[in-house]
């Protein structure tokens, strides 16, 4: 009998067969570009002029681009070859590949080839986490220990609660197809098994209690697509007035913030600063 495939085969697996679809992922709809321009938020806060930015999980590299464009030097990492790939064309074409130092593959569960205090910022968006399963904490920690003291590692992660609330037609569907058992897994685990798009799903009182252990503060967390999951319509009318749609993510970025919303998006937005040696 075959070996099961490793957390980190079965997403090179899937990225590597996703190939270019990942690149509309930030700019299909309107809510997934409230979320472009929370994480864009989030980069802008914390990354400075001439950082050395890690980013791990780049994918085809949106947010690779974002961080040339603020200054940074950016070493681009994924599982994906094919990503990679992506994201050397993408990066070029938008005129960026001056800023990027290397591009390798890196599971964010392994970071041992890196040596300790290299990058002032680590940047893991669009769930790099979520794919470490049961080690992401110590992906997490990993992630710390990479970066210098007083430096910041950013991520985003998928949210469960969030999810389940906007796929909820979907699960329902599924639910046919699957039992009714592998949702109740899902929501004790928070792992996605079912599907190809193998992840873990995360509670914000997870999130809090990884950072809580680890050797970093908390800088701020929110709930990408909180407040801008619902009426597709309605959030259309906001992006086709300028005023209204700055409006919109302003009342996203702050309200998301609250700690009754952390659970309530797809993805759970978060920045912790290494502790000062
Ligand atoms: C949803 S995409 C996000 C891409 C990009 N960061 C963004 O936010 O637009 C997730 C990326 O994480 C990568 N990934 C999945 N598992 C990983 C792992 N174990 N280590 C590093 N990267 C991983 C995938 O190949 C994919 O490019």
């Amino acid at each position: 009998m075959m070996p099961d495939a490793t957390n980190a085969e079965r997403s090179r697996r899937f990225y590597d067969e996703l190939g270019i679809i990942e690149w509309d992922r930030m700019t299909r709809s309107v809510a997934s570009r409230v979320s472009m321009e929370l994480h864009r938020r989030m980069l802008a806060r914390f990354i400075t002029p001439g950082a050395r930015v890690l980013e791990i999980g780049a994918g085809p590299g949106r947010f690779t681009i974002e961080l040339a464009g603020l200054g940074a030097t950016v070493v681009v990492s994924d599982i994906s070859p094919v990503q990679l790939e992506l994201n050397e064309r993408m990066v070029a074409e938008a005129g960026a590949e001056s800023s990027v130092e290397d591009r390798f593959v890196l599971d964010v569960a392994d970071l041992s080839a890196i040596p300790d205090v290299s990058f002032d910022a680590v940047v893991a968006f669009g769930g790099p986490l979520s794919y470490a399963f049961e080690a992401a904490e110590a992906a997490l920690g990993d992630c710390l220990r990479v970066t210098r003291p007083g430096g910041c590692v950013l991520a985003s992660v998928m949210s469960l609660v969030g999810s389940l609330r906007y796929h909820l037609a979907a699960v329902a569907e599924e639910m046919s197809l699957f039992g009714a058992e592998v949702f109740d897994t899902m929501v004790r685990t928070g792992e996605q098994r079912h599907t190809p798009h193998q992840c873990r799903m995360f509670r914000w009182s997870e999130i809090a209690d990884m950072v809580n252990r680890l050797p970093c503060e908390l800088e701020v967390a929110s709930a990408s697509n909180a407040i801008s999951s619902g009426d597709p319509e309605a959030l259309d009318s906001f992006e086709r007035d300028t005023d209204r749609w700055q409006r919109l993510l302003t009342w996203e970025e702050e309200l998301t913030k609250e700690p009754g919303t952390l659970d309530a998006g797809t993805h759970i937005l978060f920045a912790v600063r290494r502790a000062s040696a």
